[in-house]
């Protein structure tokens, strides 16, 4: 299932254009629930058992679950159907973004003098992992159309038709959960500063304020035209976020200035170098008794050979060139590294809040660590996902 964007600043879409996107949204469900779970009983009959038999042992990391699959026919078209998918997803939408551009940059002017707003530094040498490749297939990337509204317009609605409904009508169910999770686990902590690094569009900043109402909040990212694109739709929806182009490991703040540095979905786009530098800011940025936290994939050490592998996936077919390498870190060494005491990480699965509702969130809070990583559940985008997050107070 498409979802249909409940907010005003969307590129409208023909009923053609819908139906495209209906379409595409469709076979993805196919790919990912069906077609997926045929890989997985073909892993299991076929490949993990030649890989026995030629090794001596099963596949015990996802490298090996890779090699063990490579040529299998479920895999094959698991592999192909997936990479045209992909870029379907984005032709999809392509037609709507340019059709409507004149218009939404229209409707942009008419809130430009609302609160909020995005202030754009032309000087930024932006970071070769936001423009260098088509990221995840998407074309001219997270700059196509330089500061215009165009790359933050085709992400949105191209994000609705890629995620089957699964990431909320606004697609924000990542913020939404995460937000609402830490707020009931640490009912104590009022931030009144929060930081979201890597925002794109904003989908996933806005459920901070939402949650956190008083607090001022900050989005950053390095490409222009998301946050231009972003910065309408926050206003339109009444969320006061201010946006900033800025370099997520190289915050233009003050020391001790946050109370939240917050990202989703980010961490696994940097290079090794960079994630570090975030991890160190966010550190130098924080607050005495600041909260640094993360909703990510979860990582390669707390799944099967076979499991990691899914979601590594990307990092060979999908133009994510960092996904696997950021997958085979392990989270808590990330936090230690940049200065957070071990005895202050935690890591937690939070169940999707569209789709398990707000009790299970409550649930998930009430523990330590409520649920596992559930191996076909966390981080994978389809029927019944969860998110998996970690992070931790600087003392
Ligand atoms: C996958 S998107 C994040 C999506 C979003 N946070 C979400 O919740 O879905 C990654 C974003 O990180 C941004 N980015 C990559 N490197 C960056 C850096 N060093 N500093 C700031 N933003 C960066 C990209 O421009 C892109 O918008």
């Amino acid at each position: 299932m498409t979802v249909e964007l409940q907010h005003p600043m969307k590129a409208d879409a023909t009923p053609q254009e819908t139906a495209r996107g209906r379409f595409v949204s469709g076979m993805r469900s196919l790919i990912l629930n069906d077609l997926a779970g045929d890989m997985g009983e073909a892993y299991e009959k076929r490949a993990a058992p030649k890989f026995r038999k030629a090794n001596g042992r099963d596949p015990e990391t996802s490298r090996e679950a890779h090699e063990a699959l490579r040529g299998d026919p479920a895999f094959n078209i698991y592999s192909a159907m997936r990479v045209q998918a992909q870029k379907m997803v984005w032709a999809s939408v392509a037609d709507s973004v340019e059709r409507e551009s004149e218009r939404l940059a229209a409707e942009a002017a008419k809130v430009a003098d609302v609160a909020g707003g995005a202030a754009l530094n032309p000087e930024l040498d932006v970071p070769k992992n936001v423009h260098a490749i088509d990221v995840h297939l998407m074309p001219g990337s997270y700059t196509r159309g330089a500061d215009s509204l165009e790359a933050g317009a085709v992400y949105d609605r191209g994000l609705a038709v890629f995620s089957m409904g699964l990431m909320g009508a606004n697609l924000d169910d990542i913020g939404l959960s995460m937000a609402q999770y830490i707020k009931l686990r640490f009912p104590d902590f009022a931030p009144e500063r929060i930081l979201d690094t890597g925002c794109t569009i904003g989908h996933n900043t806005l459920p901070w304020k939402q949650a956190y109402p008083a607090a001022e909040v900050i989005a950053i990212d390095a490409a222009p035209g998301p946050l231009a694109y972003g910065s309408a739709r926050a206003k339109m929806q009444g969320q006061d976020v201010l946006f900033q182009q800025m370099c997520a490991d190289d915050l233009a703040y003050e020391d001790e200035s946050f109370d939240v540095v917050w990202s989703s979905m980010f961490l696994h786009e940097l290079s090794k170098k960079q994630r570090a530098k975030c991890f160190e800011e966010a550190y130098r940025v924080l607050k005495p008794g600041g909260l640094v936290v993360h909703m990510e994939l979860p990582p390669n050490d707390q799944m099967s050979a076979f499991d990691g592998f899914y979601l590594d996936w990307d990092s060979y077919y999908n133009n994510e060139p960092y996904y696997k390498g950021y997958r085979d870190e392990i989270p808590a060494n990330l936090t230690a590294r940049a200065g957070f005491a071990s005895d202050d990480y935690f890591d937690f699965v939070v169940p999707s809040i569209s789709i398990y509702g707000e009790d299970a969130v409550r649930e998930a809070a009430a523990g330590d660590r409520a649920e596992a990583v559930g191996q076909e559940t966390t981080g994978r985008l389809a029927e019944g996902v969860m998110w998996y997050g970690f992070g931790a107070f600087k003392k």
